[in-house]
């Protein structure tokens, strides 16, 4: 039985955290936009959750050049220059937007938004709403987002993209129930999200499942740098159902200091200068490192100590951290937390020019699920900034795309309904199946790597990809789709691991002895498509 239901639209965005929600507000200026989600707006998503804060240059003494060098620096040199510059320019104007639009950030005495330190950074930029920032922006954005046209589709995963020859016409989506929707759309914007809930441990919501990256794929696109994983340094390391949950920069940025087993403030061994508001590549193996020698603490984390900073500033810049901990049963103005490096963001993705066109024609890419900003290590409260500024390019562009006739292919259809059957007989549970994914993923593709663990890793990944997996019911298809996603970006990020044979940013090969630093590396970005894979040289070739 074919889909019958058809919903045709001019943009339709698929995501709804900040990249799509800022892109279906752009977009919805120029025709019909569609936003659909898995989850519930505002509610799903990694932007709701991020803590920290917001980059952008807003003081005379700080300046778009010194943002610009900070960002390339933190992100080894293997950031697209041109992404670059427009994110540490525009990033401003789009925190101007929020403010317009009654976002309530922490103000100065001076009435000035105010800004903290946060690592890598030669100049405090990084604009906060207590430690719920993320939550704030969300709050806003929705709100400006139910004062548009935009039509939204919540519980519905979309599954694939459809597509005219070369060119994206749509997507393929389950509702609540499982029944098969067409989208048809003159273009189309993945605003996806993340996907370290591959990994064991992990900072993101349910929803970080690398669907995007999947989906991109298999429609054709190219993808760059998915070897290149940020872990943050600090994420809870109990209770066991809290393990990997954020323990935000701020906490380092206020004045945290980080320490070992023995009370040694160990960050004057791997970065005397920068210490704790390194950058976050340096910050997460110095803590491995510690905790792999023995110096852990009983839970197996390393110390995070606010306790000598005066109680107000605890409570009113860290308030979510002070009721996290107190949940746990930890009063962090007297006791030093439990930390230790947890998946947190992906920094490759999608290859897209400033426009946020991704390779296909017809698709655009924006937020975390689009390579090249940040490089080989992204500085925290740079990816915040980047769902605004880049969220916005892709709506616009999109939205100025052409209308255009859309051909939807049968064949297409009847191959996903035959996907979708195959799902209904059979045998293995999705939910154990992720399981062993995100364990194979944190023994063998995490913080240091090496070219024997990642051919193990990728074995068994490819294994668990060919799992008969079995949804009971059709309410259980969108299940399984979203596993076989994990197992797909699993497998880009163990392949172009395996392809990087040096040491750059968060991607440490131990295995690989070289003699250039990051700066001088011969080696540009790594790149994946159906049509195959490999690594540029600078200076172009590949
Ligand atoms: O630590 C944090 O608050 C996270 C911020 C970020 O990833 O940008």
């Amino acid at each position: 039985m074919l889909a019958d239901d058809v919903v045709d639209c001019h943009v339709l965005v698929i995501g709804s955290g900040g990249a799509g929600v800022r892109a279906a507000i752009e977009a919805s200026q120029h025709g019909d936009t569609v936003l659909i989600s898995k989850t519930i707006v505002g509610k799903g998503g990694c932007t709701t959750m991020a803590e920290g804060g917001f980059n952008a240059v807003l003081r005379d003494e700080d300046s778009c050049g010194i943002h610009y060098e900070d960002t390339m620096k933190g992100g080894a040199y293997l950031n697209d220059p041109a992404l670059v510059d427009i994110l540490v320019k525009e990033a401003p104007l789009r925190m101007g937007d929020l403010v317009k639009w009654g976002a309530v950030f922490d103000f100065t005495d001076m009435d000035e938004v105010a800004q903290r330190p946060f690592g890598g950074q030669r100049f405090p930029r990084t604009c906060y709403a207590g430690d719920r920032t993320g939550h704030e922006m969300m709050t806003t954005l929705v709100e400006k987002l139910d004062g548009t046209d935009v039509a939204t589709l919540q519980e519905y995963t979309v599954i694939d993209l459809l597509k005219d020859g070369d060119r994206v016409i749509g997507a393929m989506a389950l509702d609540e129930r499982g029944d098969l929707v067409l989208l048809k759309a003159d273009s189309t914007i993945l605003a996806t999200g993340g996907g370290t809930k591959v990994y064991d441990i992990s900072t993101n919501s349910s929803s970080g499942t690398g669907d995007g990256y999947a989906i991109g794929y298999r429609a054709g696109a190219e993808l760059i740098d998915m070897e290149m994983i940020q872990f943050h340094p600090t994420g809870a390391v109990f209770p066991y159902d809290a393990r990997g949950r954020l323990v935000t920069e701020a906490v380092r940025g206020e004045g945290g200091v980080l320490k070992n087993s023995r009370g040694e403030r160990f960050m004057q061994k791997y970065d005397p200068q920068r210490m704790e508001l390194s950058t976050r590549d340096v910050v997460a193996r110095a803590i491995a490192t510690e905790i792999l020698e023995g110096r852990g603490t009983p839970n197996g984390g390393v110390y995070l100590d606010v306790t000598h900073l005066p109680r107000e500033q605890i409570e009113s810049r860290l308030p979510v951290m002070l009721e996290q901990f107190l949940k746990f049963g930890v009063d962090i103005r007297t006791t030093p937390m439990e930390v230790a490096p947890t998946a947190h963001h992906i920094m490759g993705g999608l290859r897209i020019t400033p426009e946020c066109r991704t390779t296909l024609p017809g698709l655009f890419a924006c937020g975390e699920v689009a390579g090249g900003v940040h490089g080989a290590n992204r500085l925290g409260g740079n990816a915040l900034a980047e769902t605004q500024v880049f969220g916005r390019r892709a709506g616009a562009a999109a939205g100025k795309e052409e209308k255009r006739q859309k051909r939807i292919d049968i064949e297409q259809v009847r191959r996903q309904e035959e996907r979708l059957d195959r799902f209904l007989a059979g045998t293995k549970s999705p939910s154990r199946v992720r399981m062993m994914l995100q364990q194979a993923m944190w023994e063998g593709a995490g913080i240091f790597r090496n070219a024997t663990d990642l051919k193990r890793t990728l074995a068994a990944v490819h294994v668990l990809a060919d799992k008969p997996l079995c949804a009971k019911t059709s309410r259980n298809l969108a299940e399984c789709c979203i596993v076989q996603n994990m197992c797909l970006t699993a497998s880009l990020i163990c392949r172009l691991a395996l392809v990087r044979e040096e040491s750059r940013g968060a991607h440490v090969r131990k295995d690989v002895t070289q003699s250039h630093d990051a700066e001088h590396s011969p080696f540009a970005h790594t790149f994946i498509s159906k049509k195959g894979q490999g690594i540029e040289r600078k200076g172009g070739a590949a």
